[in-house]
């Protein structure tokens, strides 16, 4: 996933620049990277020189400690990681007065599950958005389909990384890699909820906010602020 969305395309590089452009616009000095699996959104935006007195906070459900540690000895000024897991499907305080930043992340919710994260995040008096790297439609299953030649090239491209010999093994060796890349690729596309399926489930909220969408090539982007006041106790 580094691979494609830091890597082959920009797309990491391009939610950095879109998330610093919400905060300076709403004059807030927090972004909160959500189901930041190894924070590859927090990675582009300590490098951001617009970010530079952003305050920056990665968590998860199931936190990725070592990459957060990692990245927050780095930069022990800017990255504040959450150690504990933040379930968005529960409401959490600790999201208010923030840009919140879910990047390639809601197709893993399940469908069924989807409402609670947006009534959670609704309830926050945050900027809210949402980054999809890939749209249920048949121009981005093949793009998806493509993904099989930088998976059965990983071995050079991620040459200096560790964890070489493990990779000269799954890619080309018994190269199940780049089909595992395929299938993921296909099923995130499957998973994706087109704007009308989106705008429906924000209908249905307690307090529907107003949201904005912007569909690109291969992508979407919503955004939205909570309605929440800012309380600092739990809102349920
Ligand atoms: C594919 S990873 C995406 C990680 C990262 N945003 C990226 O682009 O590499 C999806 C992440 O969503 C997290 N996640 C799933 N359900 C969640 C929930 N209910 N609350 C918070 N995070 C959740 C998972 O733990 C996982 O790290």
């Amino acid at each position: 996933m580094d691979a494609c969305n830091s890597g082959l395309r920009s797309f990491n590089r391009q939610v950095a620049k879109s998330v610093v452009e919400i905060a300076q616009a709403n004059q807030l000095s927090t972004i909160i990277e959500l189901g930041a699996g190894r924070a590859p959104v927090t990675a582009e935006l300590v490098k951001h020189e617009d970010a530079a007195g952003l305050r920056l906070v990665t968590c998860d459900l199931v936190p990725n400690v070592e990459a957060y540690q990692k990245i927050a000895q780095q930069y022990p000024d800017k990255v504040f990681p959450i150690y504990s897991p933040v379930d968005l499907t529960q409401p959490q305080v600790a999201l208010n007065d923030s840009v919140l930043v879910l990047a390639g992340m809601m197709h893993h919710i399940p469908f069924e599950l989807r409402p609670a994260v947006l009534q959670t995040i609704s309830e926050t008096n945050s900027r809210a958005a949402i980054f999809e790297p890939l749209l249920r439609t048949w121009r981005s299953i093949f793009f998806a389909t493509l993904s099989f030649f930088p998976a059965i090239l990983l071995p050079i491209t991620f040459f200096r990384r560790p964890g070489k010999l493990r990779r000269f093994l799954w890619c080309w060796i018994i190269p199940i890699v780049p089909y595992m890349f395929v299938w993921d690729g296909i099923t995130s596309c499957l998973r994706q909820w087109t704007r009308a399926e989106w705008q429906e489930a924000f209908d249905n909220l307690e307090n529907p906010p107003k949201v904005e969408y912007q569909q690109g090539f291969n992508s979407l982007r919503i955004f939205w602020g909570g309605t929440g006041n800012g309380s600092k106790k739990p809102i349920r």
